[in-house]
């Protein structure tokens, strides 16, 4: 397996890898422009695992030089427990770490099963704190089979599944809590 930096040419594969995925949220953020406009200012925190030729997994992160943030860990169903998650969020840790930033944060549905891996990897559930969101314009939330809401970091249909959801871009007022220790 090697791991390398996310490039604007895997936009399609990962779209594919996303979408098998029943549930998972992918927003406006996740079109061609919104990919390509996050590379640009993240690329050094987004990376693929690749194994073949083919992309069998993806996290994408992000610095507002505040805090970083983690979206679209994924590892394709025949990769899974062999170390490939791990070695993606090493792989994004360090880097954010390297760029100043000393806490990070995700959003996650509470029944996703990957809360126990993230645990496994030292990340904490916060009980003390609200996420509050707001959808800025009309765009829907669609899941990646075309089901939508307006609903933040849930897709329509039947009410989401035990996937990652996907918020707002980070650094807007609103989408992070304001004051205390975030
Ligand atoms: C979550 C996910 C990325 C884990 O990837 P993975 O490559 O299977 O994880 P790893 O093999 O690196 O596992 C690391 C550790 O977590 C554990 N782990 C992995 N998935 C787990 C799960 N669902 N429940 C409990 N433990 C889990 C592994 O056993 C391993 O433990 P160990 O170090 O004691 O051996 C993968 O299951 C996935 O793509 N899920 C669907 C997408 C998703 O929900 N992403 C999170 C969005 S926020």
């Amino acid at each position: 397996m090697l791991h390398r930096l996310m490039e604007a040419s895997d936009y399609s594969a990962l779209r594919d890898l996303w979408s098998r995925f029943p549930g998972n949220a992918l927003t406006g953020a996740d079109s061609r422009e919104g990919f390509e406009r996050f590379l640009e200012a993240n690329g050094r925190f987004c990376f693929v695992a690749v194994d073949s030729g083919a992309i069998a997994g993806s996290v994408m992160a992000g610095s507002d030089t505040r805090r970083g943030y983690v979206y679209h860990l994924a590892v394709a169903e025949e990769y899974r427990r062999s170390g490939t998650g791990r070695t993606l969020m090493t792989l994004v840790e360090d880097a954010l770490r390297d760029a100043g930033i000393e806490k990070l944060h995700l959003f996650i549905f509470r029944d996703n099963p990957a809360v126990a891996f993230y645990s496994k990897l030292g990340w904490q559930v916060r009980e003390d704190i609200h996420v509050m969101s707001k959808i800025l314009g009309d765009a829907p939330v669609s899941d990646a089979h075309g089901a939508t809401s307006r609903e933040p970091g849930r897709p329509g249909g039947d009410g989401g599944g035990p996937i990652c959801g996907y918020l707002k871009q980070p650094g807007i007022p609103g989408s992070e809590p304001e004051g205390g220790e975030e």
